[in-house]
């Protein structure tokens, strides 16, 4: 029997950063081990709120080429754009045809614009675009589409994959066994702390970019906020950003032993930032290099995005052939 087939999207919305690589990129890919892994760049899903035709192309090079440089091999796995794949579209509509407009309501993300724009006084539907309404509906074709068993999310994606699963449900329910009920593989959020001490997100503005500038990284790290504890005195190791940014690229055992050094008031902050940077860059000078000399050739990245579409593609030409016998389109 083939190996149960698991699928990644990653939505092209920004520039990769370290939380991002800790809580998204280093699980996913070390999940995937198991499986027959697709991973694909969700630049339809992106363009429910993109409006920078530049800016949604840079995005999608640089978060394909972090995603390779940090490990995922195109070989082994299927590494696609997801505008690639027409089947993904026409899945859409069928599907859309067997959904509720109620199970589409209730979507958190939909539900949280509307509650937004009633607040202001306006129209509930003001920043409602078409898109971002059946989010989840082509969220549920991208994973249908390519007969995928399991999903590693993050908790915010889990009411998206249940949805899913209701609307594969209900078209089996109508037409047969002819999709694959997914099932979510929830991936605990290792949120980190960003240079402000708040979890490190985009939208906070406390960030270290995953590929950035090295010496303008370790600028970042000395201006991390520590408290004014005075040299000699105990540091305490679990309300440390440094600390807990350190701890994610270090062994235990070497977490351990600058624990034990900082409770024995053994070390100084200025110290600890300086490892940190230093662990940081030991850890990411390689992959950055990988990153960079992609970037430098864009080429590489669509020769590798086709050739993983042409691949997503045998299974999902196949897929939609049996789903549109099976309701009457042929
Ligand atoms: N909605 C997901 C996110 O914001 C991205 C995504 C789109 C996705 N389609 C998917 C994730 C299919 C898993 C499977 O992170």
């Amino acid at each position: 029997m083939a190996a149960s087939v698991s699928l990644t999207g990653i939505k092209p919305t920004g520039t990769p950063h370290l939380g991002n690589y800790v809580g998204a990129i280093r699980p996913a890919l070390e999940l995937a081990r198991e499986y027959d892994a697709y991973y694909f760049i969700a630049d339809e899903h992106a363009l429910t709120s993109s409006r920078d035709a530049n800016e949604l192309r840079r995005h999608t090079l640089e978060v394909t080429a972090t995603w390779l440089a940090c490990g995922l091999d195109p070989e082994q796995h299927i590494v696609y754009r997801q505008s690639d794949i027409p089947e993904v579209f026409e899945l859409d509509w069928i599907i859309g045809c067997v959904t509720a407009k109620g199970l589409l309501n209730r979507a958190h993300a939909y539900k949280a614009a509307v509650a937004a724009a009633t607040e202001r006084g306006d129209d509930p539907d003001a920043d409602v675009n078409l898109g971002l309404y059946g989010y989840p509906l082509l969220m549920a074709a991208d994973i249908l589409v390519m007969r995928s068993n399991f999903v590693p999310v993050g908790a915010d994606q889990i009411q998206h994959l249940e949805m899913a699963r209701d609307i594969a449900g209900s078209f089996n329910h109508i037409y047969g066994d002819v999709l694959t009920i997914p099932e979510a593989v929830v991936q605990m959020e290792t949120g980190i702390p960003g240079l402000d001490g708040r979890k490190m997100s985009k939208s906070y503005d406390n960030t270290i970019p995953l590929f950035g500038d090295p010496a303008k990284t370790r600028k970042s790290i000395m201006r991390i906020k520590t408290d004014s504890t005075p040299v000699g005195e105990p540091l305490d190791p679990d309300t440390s950003t440094v600390f807990a940014l350190l701890q994610q690229f270090v062994s235990e055992a070497d977490a351990v032993a600058v624990r034990t050094r900082m409770e024995a008031g053994d070390a100084s902050w200025g110290e600890l930032k300086t490892l940190l940077a230093d662990t940081l860059e030991a850890a990411l000078a390689e992959p950055r290099a990988r990153y960079e000399e992609l970037m430098a050739h864009p080429e590489r990245i669509e020769t590798i995005l086709a050739d993983g579409a042409e691949r997503a593609r045998s299974t999902s030409r196949p897929l939609l052939a049996d789903v549109k016998r099976a309701v009457g389109l042929r």
